[in-house]
Order: C-alpha cells, then structure tokens, then sequence
C-alpha cells in the first residue's frame, strides 16, 4: 500500500540525501575527500566518538563523511528502510552482513541459488570461522522450518537467483524466520528498491550490489547494505572492525546514478521483456527464465509481491554444442560478453549453475545463457540475437556433416 505522505520513488530518488540551500545553492552535494575530522572542544570530540556508530556522524573517514550520508540518506528513503551503510563493493556488502549475525558455532541457511562469491565466502570464510552452512531449494517456502537449528542465526535470500532466475516466496519465508527469532537478509540486488519493498514485507536487512542497476554506468564498485533500526549497530560496528570504506569518488557516482534508476529501470523493464518474449518464440530456445514470464519458476510470487521485473534474465537454449554457443557469442556486434549487469549496455554471457548447486541440482538442459538488456534500441538487439542464432545453426549443422 502506498501511504499518502510518502513520495513517490521518482521523486524520492530526484531529492533525497542533497539539500542545496544549505550548500550555496549548488544542486548536488560536495565530494569530500576526508581521512582525518577535528573538533573544536573536548565535549564535541567525546560526544562524536561515543555515538560514531549511529547514522551521519563524522568522526574520521572510515565512518563516512557528508557525502557518504548523503548516498546512505536517498537509499534509507527509497528502500523505506531505517538506515544504509555504503560499502566498496557488493561482495562486501554480503561478507558483512552476514558476519554482522554469526560467530563460531552458528549455522546459517543459505539459498542454493546464490551469486557465486556469495556462495564461496560461506563455503571458505565461515567454515574457517567455524559456522555451519545449510544450503536451501529457493522454491522452499514453510519447509524451510525443516532446515531450521537451534543454533540458526540467519536466513538468506537472493530473490531472484541471479543465474537461474528462481523467486523466493520472501513473506512465507519472513514469517518462518521471525517465529523462531532468525534475521533474513535479501540480495535485493535484481529488483532494486524500486521493484521489491522488502522492508514492507518484514525482511531485516537488505544487500545491494550497487555496482549494477543503482550506479547504472558499469564504471564503479559499490556495496549498499540497508536495515532495520534493530539491526543497524550490529551492521554499522563490523563493517567499521573490518575497515570498510567506500572512496568519496565511488560514492559520488552511485548517488549521481540512483537518481534516475526508477526511470531508467523503466526502459530496461520494457525493452528486457521485448527481447526475452523475441527469444521465447525462437525454435533454438527451450526456455526463457525471466521472472515476468510464466516459464520462470516462482512467476506467480513474482506477480503478486514486486512492482516490476528489471532486464537480467537467463535463456535455456536447446541441446547445442560448445562450439556452436561459442559462435553465437563470439561475433555479437551489439551484445558484448561480460560477467556483469546493471549498466546502459546489454551483455550475454553463458552460466554454468550445475557447477554450483548443492541442495537444488540444475537439471541437465541445454546452455544457459545470461542475458542483461541494456539501453540500445531494441530491434538492434533483436538483430544482434538474430544473427547470433543463425551463426549457433550454421555451426551446429557444419560440424554434424563433418
Ligand atoms: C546478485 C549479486 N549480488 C552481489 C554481487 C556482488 O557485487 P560486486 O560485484 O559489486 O561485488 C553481484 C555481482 O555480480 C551479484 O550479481
């Protein structure tokens, strides 16, 4: 439900975390570059570094300085959340807040379509630590109590998966964890704020790559965690222990780029969905997983929990040969291949989950293909994949004759 008072997320990502009044009039606010912070009296300096862990004080700049506040101010209001903490890259993001929850001899489910590096810190870093790592099927809704340890501390979710596209049904899953007192955190980082109001639905803490939608521009690194007042301190004090700093450079640039996500995320929205339903009808495509169409598992949760589908999605292509995959990628003119998403440009690139999973194997299909639909004209794209097929045909046929 929309509450009356609560502006738009156009408007909010146009305004939130600037105020030029008080800056000369200037429109955006300062890059501070800041390492060391002085203070005029004992009182202040004590009274600052006694409350360096709540929101927006300026201490010394591994805490962040006006820039930063104002990054984490426009997602605090665009997520509906309590606060941000702004990281030096996504994978940051999720290594702390998971470890914002754990210690030794915790356990943590997992959900088996995570991110890889997701995935790889827990399988590395928090079996090192000594804290058990349970994989989940993301289409586990209230099983998911079956998985549930006395000494279970956490729940995560990455909704959708992003190499398989799977959608969690997060309020089932919400509901089992705060029942036994667990905190969920939600790689967001598909839907953005825009698309998925997590904190609407009673999810703790909220991880996002900014690298790729919100910073929009494939030229920065950026790791937004956004939480719950309960769970801030703990978020804010082990990303500090863990000397996390975003530069001010980075952090100017995610915030230059969330103020046009809702309209960009718009564009990519239609012309994502006009490529995906252009490839469903090919005869070389077995199936499209795109969370707005209906051959994507969990499609239905998909339409009645988020407000909108962003342009990542996977194509199963049908049994093709290595070699005729790697004639459609090799010569893509508009496409480009690359492992990342988000930015003005569309990328294709093959995925391999059956390497990765654990608690939900991936059936043996055909390839998969990861497909990101940029901002080019769609019909160039279509073009592009057209051509790429006719190529994955010609090559597939030659070699059979041979
Ligand atoms: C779903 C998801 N979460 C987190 C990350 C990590 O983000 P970063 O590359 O900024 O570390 C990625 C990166 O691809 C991702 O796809």
């Amino acid at each position: 439900m929309v509450r009356k008072d609560k502006k738009h997320d156009e408007t909010i990502a146009t305004h939130a975390g600037r105020r030029p009044l008080e800056n000369h009039g200037v429109v955006n606010p300062p890059v501070y570059h800041a390492s060391t912070i002085v203070f005029p009296t004992l009182e202040e300096f004590d009274g600052r570094i006694n409350n360096r862990d709540q929101p927006g004080q300026v201490v010394y700049g591994l805490g962040g300085t006006p820039t930063t506040f104002a990054l984490e101010q426009a997602m605090t209001e665009l997520e509906g959340s309590y606060g941000c903490i702004v990281l030096p890259s996504g994978l940051a993001a999720v290594a702390m807040a998971i470890l914002a929850f754990v210690k030794s001899g915790d356990h943590v489910l997992m959900v088996d379509s995570a991110y890889e590096p997701s995935r790889v810190f827990c399988d590395n870093v928090l079996s090192g630590l000594g804290v058990d790592v349970t994989y989940y099927d993301p289409m586990l809704a209230v099983g998911i109590e079956g998985l549930i340890k006395p000494n279970t501390r956490i729940i995560y979710l990455e909704s959708p998966g992003s190499l398989t596209f799977e959608v969690q049904d997060v309020p089932a899953l919400v509901r089992a964890a705060h029942e036994k007192g667990l905190k969920v955190l939600l790689d967001n980082t598909w839907a953005t704020p825009v698309y998925f109001k997590a904190f609407e639905i009673g999810v703790d803490v909220c991880i996002h790559a900014g690298t790729k939608y919100i910073a929009g521009h494939s030229d920065v690194m950026s790791g937004l965690i956004t939480t719950t007042e309960e769970c801030y301190a703990p978020l804010r004090q082990t990303a500090l222990a863990f000397g996390q700093c975003a530069g001010p450079d980075d952090t100017y640039m995610v915030l230059r780029g969330l103020r046009t996500l809702p309209t960009r995320l718009r564009q990519h929205e239609k012309q994502g969905l006009a490529v995906a339903k252009w490839l469903q009808q090919r005869p070389e495509v077995a199936r499209v997983l795109h969370p707005a169409l209906p051959d994507c598992p969990g499609h239905d949760i998909w339409r009645r929990d988020f407000l909108g589908a962003s342009s990542l999605f996977g194509v199963v292509l049908k049994n093709f040969p290595r070699h005729a995959v790697a004639a459609l990628l090799d010569g893509l003119q508009v496409f480009a291949m690359g492992a990342s998403w988000g930015g003005f440009e569309s990328l294709l690139m093959p995925a391999y989950p059956q390497k990765l999973r654990t608690a939900a194997p991936w059936p043996r299909e055909g390839p998969l293909l990861r497909v990101h639909v940029g901002l080019e004209n769609t019909q160039d794209l279509i073009t592009d994949l057209e051509q790429g097929l006719a190529r994955l045909n010609k090559e597939s046929k030659a070699r059979s004759t041979e």
